[in-house]
């Protein structure tokens, strides 16, 4: 069923969370080839507050407001990904039918952070998982399709020895699991609050980042994974070992240009947005294998909160947003 109307929460002007307001539109129907989902929930992620406050690495103030914008984003309806429920198809969509539960990632087209979003039928959308919530579900994507990006340029093998920065967020959270899987030792420096988290997710060793500085200590790995550019390729270049990968997932402008050292490199970019690796996510999810974790959780009207949430850098896995009621059942 399309409803005439749906809520949608914009950013037109970068800020803190009070710029952000609650406008309505039309609600649109879909198209030859797309479905229209009403959302259940949504998350708001460390890039849906970058955006919001036009927060960029080092060196990207001046290329980002080019690309994103120069007085506030483009596309003013954030958010990068959802769960919810198919509620109508546009003609020729086969793969698809109204009522059934699906995880959407619109990454950098955003508009997410809405009562209904069209996706391509073909798009990253897959069948929600049943084992899954509809909470957890909208936090499968964004960290997860990151985590797996970085790791399959990193070329990560069984017994390769992993450090983890930040490995409580939505990038930390997913890599930590991923890495596992992939038959990696990890050990992850966080902070104590988040220790058990971190060790729950499987990480072999866990220090504490207020008492554990890898720079100076003497163990050395092939892949250092700073999900938050707590450091440098410059700095972490001397811990890694021959043929090592320092994957900066939040380099400034110096970092994307830093070259290799010897046999060691820093892996940099924006993280593919390929549907594969959501169905791949969404497989690992249903086998139990990987855990969507959620932190806090927020209601539609508290969109706001959870962005002022987010900005504080100390997010726990997702923060999630409650669009919707879930269906019964599903
Ligand atoms: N390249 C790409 O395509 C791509 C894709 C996705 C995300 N990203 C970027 O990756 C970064 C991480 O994203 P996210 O969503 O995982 O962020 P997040 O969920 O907001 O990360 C929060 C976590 O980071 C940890 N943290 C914060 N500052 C830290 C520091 N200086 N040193 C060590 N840990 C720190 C905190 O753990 P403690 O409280 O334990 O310190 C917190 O749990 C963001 O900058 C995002 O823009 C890049």
């Amino acid at each position: 069923m399309i409803p005439e109307t749906l809520h949608v929460w914009t950013c037109r002007r970068y800020g803190g969370p009070e710029v952000l307001a609650l406008e309505t539109r039309p609600c649109p129907a879909p198209r030859a080839g797309e479905v229209l989902i009403r959302i259940v929930a949504t998350t708001v992620s460390s890039a849906d507050a970058r955006l919001r406050s036009c927060t960029l690495p080092r060196g990207f103030g001046l290329l980002g407001r080019a690309i994103f914008g120069f007085t506030g984003p483009r596309q003013p309806v954030l958010g990068t990904e959802l769960s919810g429920v198919i509620a109508a198809v546009g003609p020729g969509v086969a793969t698809w039918q109204p009522g059934d539960a699906v995880i959407g990632f619109t990454g950098g087209r955003l508009g997410c952070h809405a009562e209904y979003r069209i996706m391509p039928a073909a798009g990253a959308l897959v069948a929600k998982p049943a084992n899954l919530s509809f909470a957890e579900a909208a936090g499968l994507a964004f960290g997860g399709t990151a985590a797996l990006d970085f790791l399959r340029r990193a070329d990560l093998r069984a017994g390769e020895r992993v450090l983890v920065l930040g490995p409580a967020g939505a990038v930390g959270t997913a890599l930590v699991q991923l890495a596992r899987l992939r038959g990696a030792h990890v050990t992850a420096v966080a902070r104590a609050a988040n220790r058990d988290l971190v060790a729950a997710l499987g990480a072999d060793r866990v220090l504490d980042s207020a008492a554990h500085d890898f720079t100076t200590a003497a163990e050395t790995y092939d892949v250092i994974a700073d999900t938050v550019g707590a450091t440098t390729f410059a700095r972490a270049h001397p811990r890694l070992r021959e043929h090592g990968r320092y994957l900066a997932f939040a380099a400034d402008l110096p970092g994307m240009r830093a070259r290799p050292v010897g046999t060691k490199r820093s892996i940099t970019g924006s993280a593919s947005e390929r549907p594969e690796d959501v169905r791949e996510l969404a497989r690992l999810a249903a086998a139990g294998d990987l855990r969507v974790v959620v932190g806090r959780t927020f209601a539609f009207a508290e969109l706001p909160d959870a962005h002022a949430y987010v900005s504080t850098g100390r997010k726990r896995g997702n923060a999630i947003v409650h669009v919707s009621a879930p269906p019964p059942r599903a």
